[in-house]
């Protein structure tokens, strides 16, 4: 069977070397793909906010399953166009995939079904949302509606400049285009967790949860990014919290879904906080979280194509997912100036030999062929992964590979995981 997997970054990588694993698999093709994944499956450029061009593509190529890597070809209905003209697709079709890429709609959504989630307003104007804002507590969160890439969410510490923040949103000022919706949210602290499921529409199977590093600076300081590191650990979640969350919040999502006639199909991705008062839901994401995607498919021993095609049969019940014992962890080496402007074009070196260290998969992000030589082409340029039976031995391995790569102005966080690694010491 060809796959077809649409995306560029370490997300994509990954489940393009975890794909070609499968035995029935005969070929990867990625689009566009990056110079990591070039070295090992056949990249074939496509723009991904372009929806005749990536069913084009489809057609050209007849793939036997496409995985769908990012939000925004969801967000424009790849997975309705191709499931129209008859093909097989993992992921969720656009009404499904409100659940992210409108964060009013999830709000709305999650009050209707009582799954647990920090208070809120959808407020559709700056009028509106000047009388809302008066329930409100400082520090208030202010969040664009629609997708932002990581730059929709302020934490604002005053009436006023959450007033303020919210009418950069309205009239485009903060992040290009006007937003329809703003909304308002109580702020919530605690432990975040990446809790992903995939789903058929109507069953569950949970992947193995876990922990991103948000934002840029060790010790989470400084700017919001896409992720800068992750890591997962058999220890993360007691086995009553992971059942609690089953059944509180991944369960009904999928159920509500399907009650309202759009049923989720693909990875359901709930961004949860761990508050005194329980797991809260800060967002949804409707596809693989990039970089947990890497940290979680290095753990993946059962067959990934298998599950991705039960969920688009409806017959996730009878797939069993088996996992690696121990931990994982990916720390994410960035272009210098990033989550802001950066360079690209930038000779990268080492990765023969960091690759060699036991355990290690580099999964690339942000790079690119220039003639033979591969250079950096993104913000977020590798993911280096690491698999061990512990997360010290894990974190080890993945400093180790990174270590030995080099590139102009190379910056990773040397801090990833280090707080779970201190609490399991105390
Ligand atoms: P989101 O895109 O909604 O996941 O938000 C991005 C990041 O902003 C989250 O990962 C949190 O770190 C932070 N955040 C979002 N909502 C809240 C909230 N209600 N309280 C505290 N932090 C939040
Ligand atoms: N790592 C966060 C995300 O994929 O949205």
């Amino acid at each position: 069977m060809k796959v077809l997997i649409l995306g560029s970054g370490g997300r994509e990588h990954a489940l393009a070397l975890t794909a070609a694993r499968s035995p029935r698999v005969t070929e990867v093709v990625c689009a566009p793909g990056n110079g990591g994944i070039a070295e090992r499956a056949r990249c074939v450029p496509v723009n991904l906010k372009d929806l005749e061009a990536m069913v084009g593509l489809a057609e050209a190529e007849k793939p036997g399953l496409t995985i769908v890597g990012p939000e925004l070809p969801l967000s424009l209905g790849i997975v309705d166009a191709l499931q129209q003209r008859g093909f097989r697709v993992f992921g969720p079709t656009r009404g499904a995939a409100l659940l992210e890429t409108s964060k009013g709609f999830a709000k709305r959504f999650l009050q209707r079904h009582n799954i647990p989630t920090a208070n809120y307003a959808v407020c559709a104007s700056a009028a509106e949302l000047e009388k809302a804002v008066d329930v409100f507590h400082p520090p208030i969160v202010v969040k664009a509606d629609g997708l932002a890439a990581g730059k929709g969410v302020l934490i604002c510490d005053s009436r006023a400049t959450a007033l303020e923040a919210a009418q950069g949103l309205f009239t485009g000022a903060l992040l290009g285009e006007p937003e329809r919706q703003v909304i308002l949210e109580e702020f919530l602290t605690g432990e975040e967790i990446s809790f992903l499921c995939l789903s058929d529409g109507k069953h569950i199977a949970p992947l193995l949860p876990a922990q991103d590093h948000k934002r840029i600076g060790e010790g989470d300081t400084g700017p919001n990014t896409g992720g800068m590191g992750v890591y997962t650990t058999d220890e993360l979640l007691a086995p009553a919290m992971r059942e609690w969350i089953l059944h509180h919040i991944a369960e009904p999502t999928i159920r509500g879904m399907a009650e309202e006639d759009t049923p989720f199909t693909g990875v359901l991705y709930c961004g949860l906080m761990m508050t005194a008062r329980g797991p809260q839901v800060l967002e949804f994401n409707a596809r693989f979280g990039d970089p947990e995607a890497q940290a979680i498919l290095v753990r993946l021993e059962s067959d990934l194509v298998d599950a991705l095609e039960a969920c688009i049969d409806g017959k996730l019940c009878d797939t069993e997912l088996r996992w690696s014992p121990g931990a994982s962890a990916c720390v994410v080496a960035s272009s210098a100036g990033y989550p802001g402007a950066y360079k690209t074009g930038l000779p990268i070196g080492g990765l023969d030999a960091a690759a060699q260290v036991p355990g290690v998969e580099i999964f690339h992000a942000g790079t690119a062929q220039a003639g033979r030589q591969l250079v950096t082409a993104g913000g977020r340029v590798l993911g280096v992964t690491a698999a061990a039976p512990s997360l010290e031995e894990a974190l080890a391995r993945t400093y180790r590979a990174l270590a030995g790569i080099q590139f102009e102005g190379i910056y990773f966080r040397r801090d990833i995981g280090r707080r779970a690694l201190k609490h399991w010491q105390e």
